[in-house]
């Protein structure tokens, strides 16, 4: 691979790999020919990745992956060419599905609302072990892992090959935090960032959140704001109501010149490690230099340790990677320190911190109580307590 590829401030792989056909006319052409193809209706979370395959979040993929490079990056956490990359990306339909489809040729991909997306150019058609895939991205076997039963129950077979998109998925209540990579680097570039720290989040803001993205932003340029708008686990807040959290904090306690709030359609995988590496190379593509990791980062239960997130940087060439991860450890407001936190700067006994588990949160803001100020700002707290009253 020529160092050209490596140089700072480039997408994974070099260029942006944008799998959109924007060619109005090729496009339409296309449009017309996928409504007689064959069609596979492919749920959410595929939708996800066709929606990233086209800005060109996911550079350098051209497609769903194939078997090699399946095999490649759950054993090596690498592409075939050497470009690190730890999540599949991948097409499981069931046996007789897979038999309706012919290898070489194109069939249509639609969302579950009828919608025609894509046409996938059926190159490989190949079966995987779940139980060597789990294990590899996920650590686990375990059905209790919520990806690792999504995983169990899906098809047996894998489709591969080049995707071109033909239509652009509605964000619906995010379009206006719609932000693709080619965009969101224009707009740094106006604002003469050279270092973008990126922010990955599925869950409701609070004031560590909060704090780490400020330590962060105290030694670059400008935060991309990105929370995760793709499928979450049932439990886990809506994406709505955690927008509307991050606006509400944006709008009292941030200097506007200096954060990019926009959403990340990606689906929630719960690979922790894995996916911690993952969040990067897409926030790499959205042309961020550094990327946050805190605690138990994209974990789920207690199926990584704290911070095996971080750990597995180690596994990977910086250079290759792309960009720089700032690793954060736990952090909690000390009564006795009067500030935010964490064990690297505080000396005081547990009992000193203020720290609320999800579960006591969620009812406190269902009897309507808000949290202390020290856990989360009121303003996000009214608009948590809006949300389950169901306003
Ligand atoms: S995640 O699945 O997207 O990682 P979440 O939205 O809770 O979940 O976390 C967003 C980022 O903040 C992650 O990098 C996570 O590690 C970090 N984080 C969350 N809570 C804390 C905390 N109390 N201390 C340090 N880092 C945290």
């Amino acid at each position: 691979m020529k160092q050209a590829v490596f140089a700072r401030g480039l997408p994974h792989g070099g260029k942006l790999a944008k799998n959109f056909v924007s060619d109005e006319k090729r496009r339409k052409a296309l449009q017309q020919k996928a409504g007689w193809m064959p069609a596979l209706t492919v749920p959410d979370r595929i939708v996800s990745d066709i929606e990233m395959l086209a800005s060109g979040a996911l550079s350098p993929l051209a497609g769903f992956m194939g078997k090699k490079q399946l095999l490649s990056v759950l054993k090596t956490m690498h592409l075939p060419d050497g470009l690190p990359w730890t999540i599949p990306i991948v097409l499981p339909v069931d046996g007789p599905t897979a038999d309706s489809f012919k290898t070489g040729r194109p069939v249509a991909l639609k969302s579950e609302n009828g919608r025609i997306l894509a046409v996938l150019d059926v190159e490989e058609k190949y079966p995987y072990d779940k139980d060597t895939y789990a294990e590899s991205v996920y650590r686990t076997k375990s059905a209790e892992h919520p990806a690792v039963q999504i995983l169990m129950e899906q098809g047996e077979i894998f489709l591969g090959g080049r995707v071109r998109v033909i239509d652009r998925y509605p964000y619906g209540n995010f379009e206006a935090y719609r932000l693709d990579p080619e965009e969101t680097r224009r707009r740094f570039l106006e604002r003469g960032w050279k270092r973008i720290v990126g922010f990955q989040t599925r869950n409701p803001v609070h004031r560590a959140h909060e704090f780490i993205q400020k330590c962060a932003m105290e030694i670059v340029d400008g935060l991309l704001l990105h929370p995760l708008v793709g499928e979450t686990k049932s439990d886990d807040i809506p994406a709505d109501v955690r927008m509307r959290c991050y606006v509400a904090l944006l709008e009292n306690y941030y200097p506007k010149d200096r954060v990019l709030l926009s959403v990340n359609p990606a689906a929630m995988r719960y690979a922790g490690p894995r996916e911690a590496i993952f969040h990067a190379i897409v926030r790499k593509n959205f042309g961020c230099t550094h990327f946050i990791v805190g605690r138990d980062h994209a974990g789920v239960g207690n199926f990584y340790g704290p911070f095996d997130a971080h750990a597995i940087f180690d596994e990977f060439d910086p250079q290759r990677l792309g960009i720089t991860p700032l690793f954060f450890d736990n952090s909690f407001y000390c009564r006795t320190c009067g500030n935010m936190a964490t064990p690297k700067t505080c000396p005081h006994p547990p009992e000193s911190r203020v720290t609320l588990s999800g579960t006591q949160v969620r009812q406190m803001l269902a009897a309507g109580q808000i949290p202390p100020v020290e856990f989360t700002r009121p303003e996000v707290a009214r608009v948590l307590i809006e949300a389950s009253r169901g306003k």
